[in-house]
């Protein structure tokens, strides 16, 4: 199972996906301000889950069968399970090639193989290898099949029904009789019948050679650290100091959630600049309607000027209307609403803003579109 970080974290982003539509503020309003040192992971995302959420998600059989509810199936019910839920995909008897390596194919587990736990004929490296023949841990058989399979139906098959497939296919291997009946407590038993159960080696290297692979040395030398271990390393993210501002300043970006939301990132003569720019705008009423028009994406659009985008310009709406103050509701209804056919076939989308800032374009426009 994960430990509880990890679960808290992978909830966490769930959570933030399933917000990341609104304005989700875990403690920092989306457009917040805030400084560098300011800068900390969303801690407050996403919740703990509940004992049944992890229970849900607890159903790994480990490889000493921890995990493993109690249960049985005999060979004879398996063949009909897997009859009825496998045999389409994977042959009648396990030995299907046509998708995928057969699990079964044509192998019989030797009394040799059975009694040492490597499986002789794997040593012929032409020899395709199938499924039971590589199988170390019959675990992973109750796990996979009870997580995975069927393919079309994942983790649909009760308890019962798996100990049955497992029986079946361990009947095919010839690991046991056809009478035999799998549960809980001979598990152990047919583990260590497993044919290939002493195969899984870690002390040599992938490739024997010395021009591919280092000569059989075993990749990873580490053996587990038990005291004095390296404290648990912090996974973050972050952009270095010298790339922050490389795409503007991430202040003025639409950044839901993360260390860098909101954080001004351009230079200090630069926030003046732009400060300046703005006091200049608030002193001039034009401004205050551009910036409406930004805001409300009508500059997608439109131009300020009188060229078409998609549809006309501000400066050409402004030509048709200039001086007609009558026409201010009607052009503030005909924003919201939309409309088509005065300047062409492409329609304008009926657009969502208060009346009041409507009627203050349409105003604008009929003033001279200024800016
Ligand atoms: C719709 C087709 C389909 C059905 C039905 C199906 N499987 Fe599979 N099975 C697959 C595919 C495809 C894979 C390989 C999946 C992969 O590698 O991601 C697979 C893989 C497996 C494996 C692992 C093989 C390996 O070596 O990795 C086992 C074991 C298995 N299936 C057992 C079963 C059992 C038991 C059933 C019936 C309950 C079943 N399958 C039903 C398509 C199917
Ligand atoms: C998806 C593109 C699109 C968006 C977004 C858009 N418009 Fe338009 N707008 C058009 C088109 C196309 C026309 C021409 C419609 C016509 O021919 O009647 C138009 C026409 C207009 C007119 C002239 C209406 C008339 O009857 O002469 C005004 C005023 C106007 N838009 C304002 C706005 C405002 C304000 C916004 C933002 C709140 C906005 N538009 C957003 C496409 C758009």
């Amino acid at each position: 199972m994960f430990n509880s970080r990890i679960r808290k974290a992978a909830l966490a982003t769930v959570l933030a996906g399933a917000f990341a539509g609104g304005a989700f503020a875990a403690g920092v309003p989306a457009n917040a301000r805030v400084t560098a040192k300011d800068v900390r992971l969303d801690a407050t995302l996403g919740r703990a889950a509940t004992a049944d959420e992890v229970k849900a998600w607890n159903i790994d059989v480990r490889p000493d069968f921890q995990g493993l509810p109690p249960g049985q199936g005999s060979v004879a019910t398996g063949t009909k399970v897997w009859e009825a839920k496998c045999a389409a995909c994977h042959g009648d008897f396990a030995d299907s090639n046509s998708v995928f390596p057969p699990i079964v194919g044509a192998y019989q587990a030797t009394k040799e193989d059975i009694k040492t736990g490597r499986v002789a004929k794997l040593r012929d490296i032409n020899d395709g290898a199938t499924t039971i023949e590589k199988l170390s841990t019959l675990s992973t058989l109750f796990d996979y099949i009870h997580r995975a399979m069927p393919w079309n139906a994942p983790d649909s098959l009760s308890w019962d029904e798996t100990y049955a497939l497992v029986a079946y296919l361990m009947n095919l291997a010839n690991v046991v009789p056809s009478n035999f009946v799998l549960t809980r407590d001979n598990v152990q038993q047919v583990q260590d019948m497993l044919p290939n159960r002493n195969g899984m080696i870690w002390n040599h290297g992938m490739w024997p050679g010395k021009e591919i692979g280092n000569g059989g040395i075993p990749d990873t030398h580490n053996t587990e650290c038990m005291k004095n271990c390296a404290p648990t390393p912090k996974i973050t993210s972050f952009i270095p100091e010298y790339a922050l501002n490389n795409n503007g300043n991430l202040a003025d970006q639409y950044r839901q959630w993360g260390p860098i939301r909101g954080m001004v990132t351009e230079s200090k003569a630069e926030q003046e600049k732009q400060a300046k720019e703005k006091a200049a705008a608030a002193s001039n009423p034009n401004a205050k309607v551009v910036a409406l028009l930004k805001d409300k994406a009508c500059l997608a659009c439109h131009s300020l000027g009188d060229n078409k985008l998609v549809g006309p310009g501000y400066k050409e709406i402004a030509g048709k209307y200039g001086g007609k103050n009558d026409m201010v509701g009607e052009l503030a209804t005909r924003i919201i609403k939309g409309g088509s056919g005065t300047w062409g076939s492409i329609p304008m989308p009926p657009q969502t803003l208060s009346e009041a800032d409507a009627k203050m374009i349409a105003q604008w426009i009929v003033d001279g579109a200024k800016q």
